[in-house]
């Protein structure tokens, strides 16, 4: 959820927290703060962005080789300065930036102020912060001891990094649930909540583990668990993660440099995956699990959001080719509601963050009930990745901005493999028909760049569009989550009420909402259902309706027919939906920048959804 940095070195600890908060601003971004120790303490934070933390305290000192920051996305207590981390305890012996909820906070507060602990703010990291303060002064504990003691009291997920006033050479970092990276460098550590503030300086890291904590002075780090003081040998790992990945490459918003790398990402996506002469696939990461997938009794499929439209286009792609019987669910709704799940289940988690909280717990309940669970992540090292049997990366490089784009087209890339492989393996798919359609695969890139081509057009759509209040997604079969995930795009960057329907559903209902306001986004490239969406068509023109269609390449049916049209090269229908969702994209992103949002960082969203 939120983003954590910290420092211990040689260097100006100010200069590289700041910097890291930037790089790791889109996973929260309603307030600010860093604490810097330079014999004294000094602690800042604010409500907006990391640059309005940096202009109130431009004139004020900030010296010191140690420091962290934190950016929030609110769970307890509204954005404002009191609320922002860091907290600091009552007599100022602990300070702690938090990722997570702490869920048993209403009771160790009560606790405390029974003891006469006050609270500045509403947050749940405060009761934190006083906690481990009320444990240090009762005893003859050293900071390390009591983090450990304290945290065992605690019910919830975080990510935390604390610093101790008596203590003034050492970072303390713990993790239960929300990812905590660690950076080694010479006579130098940094932390944070991802590798991204840290490849700057060093590519060895330490992912910590749920119940890890670590205790790094400048001159070592010790890892412990909550549980147990004995130290346990660091896994270090080499990251691959480039810096120049990191910037806008030139372009407005990160949004749009995604949605402009697909031919690239995607490419990146099978790249050695598929042999040079399109007759296989070959996804290493899954050949040790393939005689268990070949057998599954059923797919069951475990994501949110825009990952979860990506599991959408799986289930026809897995039913069609592979014939076996697929299952598309929320994570939050699988996991409360006792599933059934048999040992012969294959389940797959799609997760862009691979962190996502309600996804994670899903794949928990999978495994603790013997089912194979795989993992389709873009985030190398993240959590999903870590708890699964085995997965696919999807390789789609960082995404910075909220709206997913280019991991959603990389997902569904992923799951596209998948499919025709497993249908090859179970002899359900010709090998001719499994030759044509890698082949096809293989040239979905530069279809892509000539989608791209219609930026302009769909800069003029978006205009006549910018200012509705409302709108209807449609379409059916394979292009069906395609409207789901562009109603998801139009409704979180540009505040534009959307819903996305299956095409033919729409008669049962929301065609009462159809007007000659209402603009109807309708996607009807050339498939099996053609005729069929273009008879959907024709019920929303009697009723006066904008339409814009999504159609390929050369379509004069629709066109006499709708009062936008944007066209897409000619593709096979299990390929439609990543050609299609890119005008989508485009369209929402050009009607936020034009409607004044923020599109990199829209109101009241996180890129990384760590609570549940
Ligand atoms: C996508 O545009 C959204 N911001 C959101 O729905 C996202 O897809 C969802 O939170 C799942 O994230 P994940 O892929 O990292 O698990
Ligand atoms: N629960 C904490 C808060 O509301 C942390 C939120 C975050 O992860 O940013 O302040």
């Amino acid at each position: 959820m939120c983003g954590i940095v910290g420092y211990i070195g040689h260097r100006n600890a100010y200069d590289i927290v700041i910097k890291g908060l930037k790089l790791l601003e889109y996973r929260g971004y309603d307030s600010a703060g860093i604490t810097l120790l330079d014999n004294k303490t000094y602690l800042y934070k604010k409500k907006g962005k990391v640059s309005d933390l940096e202009e109130s305290i431009k004139d004020l000192p900030k010296g010191g080789t140690l420091g962290m920051g934190h950016t929030r996305w609110a769970t307890h207590g509204e954005p404002n300065d009191t609320n922002a981390h860091p907290h600091q305890s009552q007599n100022g012996k602990f300070i702690v930036v938090h990722n997570g909820i702490i869920e048993n906070y209403a009771d160790l507060k009560k606790t405390l102020l029974e003891k006469d602990y006050s609270f500045k703010s509403e947050t749940d990291t405060e009761v934190f912060a006083n906690l481990l303060e009320y444990f240090y002064l009762q005893g003859n504990m050293s900071a390390e001891e009591t983090v450990r003691m304290a945290l065992s009291r605690v019910v919830g997920a975080y990510g935390l990094v604390i610093l101790c006033a008596d203590e003034q050479d050492k970072i303390i970092t713990a993790r239960k649930g929300s990812p905590l990276v660690i950076g080694i460098g010479q006579g130098e550590y940094f932390v944070a909540s991802d590798a991204t503030p840290i490849v700057e300086y060093t590519k060895s890291v330490i992912y910590l583990n749920d119940d890890d904590v670590a205790v790094i002075s400048r001159d070592g780090l010790q890892l412990k668990t909550i549980k147990s003081s004995q130290s346990i040998q660091p896994h270090i790992q080499e990251v691959d993660l480039n810096i120049g990945e990191l910037d806008k490459g030139g372009y407005d918003h990160f949004m749009l440099k995604e949605i402009h790398e697909q031919p690239r990402s995607i490419a990146d996506t099978f790249r050695g995956r598929i042999l040079p002469d399109c007759s296989d696939i070959s996804l290493g990461g899954l050949h040790e699990v393939w005689p268990k997938i070949n057998n599954a009794r059923r797919i069951i499929i475990v994501a949110c959001g825009t990952s979860w439209h990506a599991g959408l286009v799986g289930e026809y792609l897995f039913e069609e080719y592979a014939r076996i019987p697929v299952e598309v669910e929320y994570g939050s709704e699988f996991r409360y509601r006792n599933p059934i799940i048999y040992p012969d289940d294959v389940v797959i988690a799609i997760s862009q963050s691979g962190e996502t909280a309600d996804t994670l717990a899903a794949i928990r309940i999978a495994k603790a009930q013997g089912a194979l669970v795989l993992g389709i992540c873009n985030v190398v090292g993240s959590s999903i990745p870590r708890e699964t049997h085995a997965g696919v990366y999807t390789h789609a490089g960082p995404e910075i901005g909220v709206a997913s784009t280019k991991a959603f087209t990389a997902q569904v890339t992923i799951l596209t493999m998948m499919a025709l492989k497993l249908a090859s393996n179970r002899g359900t798919i010709s090998q001719d028909k499994y030759r044509m359609a890698i082949k096809e695969l293989t040239i979905i890139p530069e279809k892509i760049e000539r989608a791209l081509g219609s930026n302009e057009y769909i800069q003029y759509v978006s205009e006549k569009l910018k200012d509705s209040t409302n709108s209807i997604y449609l379409g059916r079969g394979y292009l069906y989550p395609v409207a789901l995930e562009g109603a998801l795009k139009l409704k979180e960057i540009s505040y534009i009420h959307a819903e996305g329907y299956p095409a033919a559903e729409m008669k049962h209902g929301p065609i009462a909402l159809i007007d000659e306001q209402m603009p109807v986004v309708v996607v009807a490239t050339k498939d099996s259902s053609y005729e069929k969406i273009v008879s959907n068509i024709q019920e929303v023109k009697a009723r006066k309706g904008i339409i814009i269609a999504i159609v390929t390449e050369g379509d004069t049916i629709i066109k006499n027919m709708a009062q936008y049209v944007i066209e897409v090269p000619e593709t096979a229908e299990f390929l439609s939906p990543i050609l299609s969702v890119i005008p989508l994209q485009l369209l929402s992103y050009y009607i936020a920048v034009m409607r004044g949002s923020n599109v990199d960082q829209p109101r009241n969203l996180a890129k990384s959804v760590t609570v549940e």
